[in-house]
């Protein structure tokens, strides 16, 4: 089953073309971060007027590069939320336009659940079930997946997003957008020696929370008035980000005595964030997942493999009457 897939609900339009949801042919992903990059965050009415104009000749692409054509294509997937609405809109008109013109089924995808599905591009031999840290820039959750659409959300941020913490840190330092690879590089020459927020949590549910610890920094930064060393607030921030992730994740992989751990969404692709897992991960026996970055951070293969693993649950297709949904729950 070959299935090309559209991705567009920030700020990168993407498609690619994936057989049997684990063999990626194409992965073309066109990103608009130069464009956004001036206003410090996406602009979604920028970012919509981009895709429009990006998508054919990203789709066109990702066909070519597959050397497929379009008779080989059995399903036209694309995301429909949760996402910029606007944005999202872009995607799903251009894949009904397609699914239409070529008589092809169409399948409506969650953003959220072809991250989790990315898991299975990479790793062929991952079990169910396992822990699945998914961190992106507008969800962050420590999730127990039993099988590919049997996912439980054991906890979560009660506020921002890790990604968004990164975003919203990263700005108040002066740094580029997106934060979380501009806060990755500065923590490097930093120490993490700043204490925003306690860390010592005897929580005993699986929730984590973001928005303390950016007040925190926001206040660190205007209390030293002009004196700090923001290599050290950024890999003190990074840390305290970490700890709060690994810390979740960790203790629900022990309490539920699940011996796999799989690392999934844009800050998946943050070195630190691998680097704790793995050491806390190899403490108790629990074997870790990791992506390559461009499986991180938003691509379309990923949506093609969820699409083919919902064909294979016997989900239903989309019709003409598919709309965008900006809070698409989990
Ligand atoms: O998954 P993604 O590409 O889009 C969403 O679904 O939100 O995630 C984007 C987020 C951004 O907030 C970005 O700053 C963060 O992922 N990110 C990182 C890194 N690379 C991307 N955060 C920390 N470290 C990184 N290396
Ligand atoms: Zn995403």
């Amino acid at each position: 089953m070959t299935i090309l897939a559209i991705e567009t609900s920030c700020d990168e339009t993407a498609a690619a073309v994936v057989r049997n949801g684990t063999e990626i042919l194409s992965d073309v992903v066109a990103s608009q971060i130069d464009i956004h990059e001036r206003f410090g965050g996406v602009v979604p009415e920028i970012a919509s007027r981009n895709h429009t104009a990006a998508l054919p000749k990203v789709v066109e692409q990702a066909l070519s590069q597959s050397r497929m054509k379009w008779k080989d294509i059995d399903i036209i997937a694309v995301t429909y939320g949760a996402g910029l609405l606007g944005a999202l809109l872009t995607g799903v008109a251009y894949a009904k336009g397609l699914s239409y013109a070529l008589n092809k089924p169409l399948m409506a995808v969650s953003h959220v659940r072809g991250h989790i599905a990315a898991n299975y591009t990479a790793h062929k031999n991952l079990g169910f079930p396992y822990i699945c840290v998914l961190a992106s820039g507008g969800h962050s959750a420590v999730l127990k997946v039993a099988d590919y659409d049997d996912i439980e959300a054991l906890g979560g941020t009660s506020d921002d997003a890790a990604g968004e913490a990164f975003d919203k840190v990263a700005r108040m330092l002066g740094l580029s957008y997106p934060g979380g690879p501009a806060i990755q590089k500065l923590a490097k020459e930093g120490t993490p020696n700043i204490v925003f927020t306690k860390r010592a949590q005897s929580r005993k549910d699986y929730d984590f929370s973001f928005s303390g610890l950016k007040t925190a920094v926001v206040n660190y930064i205007a209390n030293a008035k002009g004196d700090i060393n923001k290599s050290d607030v950024a890999a003190s921030f990074q840390e305290s980000v970490v700890f709060r992730l690994t810390d979740s994740a960790v203790r629900a992989a022990r309490d539920f005595d699940i011996k796999r751990l799989a690392l999934c969404g844009g800050v998946g692709a943050n070195l630190r964030l691998r680097e704790k897992l793995e050491e806390e991960c190899k403490k108790y026996g629990i074997e870790t997942y990791f992506l390559p970055l461009g499986l991180c951070t938003d691509n379309a293969v990923m949506i093609a493999a969820e699409a083919y693993f919902m064909v294979q649950k016997g989900k239903a297709f989309a019709g003409p009457d598919l709309d965008a949904s900006a809070n698409l729950p989990f």
